[in-house]
């Protein structure tokens, strides 16, 4: 379970966010939805530990936790140019997680198999479409083996199909038992996935 508990930031004076609370259980998903610059990117950020906050607590299991079981996949994937798919999947948990290469390029391959990217190992970040790269971009979180995974407009670079797609993909993961937060401005998106839904407001300038 992810506690966040009166949650507060602000950039240069500025609050961004004030007083964010909420509760979400193993396995659930939760959609944050609100308009650009109300700070949806950066409670994010915070919760997997990219950006400090100011004041409040985050707690898994009713515990402060370590940012490494927090997985992110950013709106821009930030795939490694110069890796193939599978060096892209494997370099986090060989390094961070030591892993054996064998062991991480088994895991490798199982994701890409549930992910509908069998045969892929041996391509790079460029010979793929922008849906193919988001798949990588999960594979490769889900490869360090996180408690939770957020998502930064995961549908928003799709065409319609592939939205529906990741949809499909994000409830396929949480029925293997997966936490997913998720970031979207597609409210159709965020209702058909969503166990619960987090409004953020932006604040009135200080
Ligand atoms: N590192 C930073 N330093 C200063 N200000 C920042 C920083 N990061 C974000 N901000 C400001 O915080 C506010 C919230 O930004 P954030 O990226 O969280 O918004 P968002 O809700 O994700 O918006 P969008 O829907 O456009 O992605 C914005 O006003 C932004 O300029
Ligand atoms: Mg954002």
């Amino acid at each position: 379970m992810l506690e966040v508990k009166n949650l507060c930031k602000e950039f240069n004076n500025r609050p961004i966010l004030k007083d964010i609370s909420f509760t979400l259980k193993d396995g659930e998903i939760m959609t944050i939805v609100g308009p650009s610059g109300a700070g949806k990117t950066t409670l994010l950020r915070i919760i997997a530990g990219l950006e400090t906050k100011d004041s409040g607590e985050i707690l898994i299991d009713g515990k402060p936790f370590d940012s490494g079981k927090v997985g992110v996949v950013f709106q821009e994937y930030n795939l490694f140019p110069n890796l193939n798919v599978l060096q892209n999947i494997t370099l986090a948990p060989t390094l961070v997680l030591k892993e054996s290469k064998e062991e991480a390029e088994k895991n490798a391959k199982n994701l890409l198999l549930r992910l509908q990217m069998k045969g892929r190992e041996q391509q790079y970040p460029y010979e793929l479409s922008g849906g193919q790269k988001q798949r990588v971009a999960i594979a490769r979180a889900l490869a360090m083996k996180p408690r939770i995974l957020c998502y930064d407009e995961p549908t928003s670079a799709l065409d319609p199909n592939l939205r529906k797609e990741v949809e499909k993909m994000i409830l396929n993961l949480k029925q293997s038992g997966l936490t997913q937060l998720i970031i979207t401005h597609d409210l159709h998106f965020a209702e058909n996935v969503a166990d619960q839904m987090l409004k953020v407001e932006p604040l009135s300038e200080a």
